[in-house]
């Protein structure tokens, strides 16, 4: 199944039905760290853009901007927004695992747990790999990723969005065991008097810190700050996500006997 293809249809009015959407919410961290890291950010990449909401801030500001995402459709919503206004922002179809851009860029984001799509270490390493090539010397890395909480809080029930146009369902499991969760998605769209019935599905991987600092190291990066925190108000979990701020330190990855699996 091609994920987020039936998801993207509602992806936007999902996000409005819970509240303000996930990129509105990290807008004000994401600037306070740039702030306070002093990053000099006149161009950027946000991986796994969706439908590039947070792109088309960052390109609003005069930021030469690229976003790249996996799902056709998840873009396709995104080339919408953009279509008629005359922004600097590229979006294109690509694999985070082995993406590649035209110019290096000051500073890469990647939110709203996009990293945890992947499902192996060796998957996200590949991307920290390929993040550390698209940016310049010294640049920056932001991310957020789910914790274990998030997982066990949020990913072990069945939710339900109701809209007068959309019925979503979400039926979640987590395995801790194998760190695995995944999100069946039962999508009732309203077409005149009718609902038609989709479904999705949406994987995702706990990442242990230590799973995570490791590829960070491997791939170049030198973590400046990490913490945890819980975006959502109307959540009353502590720590349901990390965030992190990374740097590039280095143009060169480890030595090829360096033992990368584990942590
Ligand atoms: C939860 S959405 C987040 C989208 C956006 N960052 C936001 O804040 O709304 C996760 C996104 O990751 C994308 N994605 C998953 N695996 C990917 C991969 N291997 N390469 C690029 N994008 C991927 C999905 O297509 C989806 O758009």
């Amino acid at each position: 199944m091609n994920a987020y293809a039936a998801f993207a249809k509602i992806y936007d009015r999902w996000q409005e039905a819970l509240g303000t959407p996930f990129s509105h919410l990290i807008l004000p961290k994401l600037d306070r760290t740039i702030e306070k890291h002093h990053i000099k950010v006149e161009s950027m990449v946000d991986v796994a853009c969706g439908t590039g909401t947070l792109a088309l801030v960052m390109a609003g500001r005069g930021i030469r901007t690229f976003g790249i995402d996996l799902s056709e459709e998840m873009l396709k919503r995104a080339k919408a927004k953009v279509r008629g206004r005359n922004l600097p922002l590229t979006l294109s179809r690509q694999d985070m695992r082995n993406f590649r851009l035209a110019t290096r860029v000051d500073l890469t984001t990647c939110f709203f747990n996009s990293l945890n799509h992947l499902l192996t270490f060796e998957d996200l390493l590949d991307t920290f790999r390929s993040v550390h090539e698209a940016l310049k010397d010294d640049g920056y890395f932001i991310f957020d990723l789910n914790n274990r909480r998030c997982f066990k809080a949020l990913w072990t029930k069945t939710s339900v969005a109701h809209q007068e146009d959309f019925t979503l369902i979400m039926e979640n499991h987590f395995d801790p065991g194998s760190h695995l969760a995944r999100a069946s998605l039962t999508i009732f769209q309203r077409k005149g008097k009718t609902f038609w019935r989709e479904q999705d599905m949406i994987q995702e991987r706990w990442f242990l810190d230590g799973e995570v600092r490791r590829a960070l190291r491997n791939a170049g990066f030198q973590v400046v700050e990490k913490q945890n925190f819980n975006p959502f108000s109307h959540l009353p979990f502590k720590g349901l996500k990390s965030f992190w701020v990374c740097r590039k330190v280095s143009s060169r990855y480890p030595p090829a006997n360096e033992k990368l699996i584990g942590c």
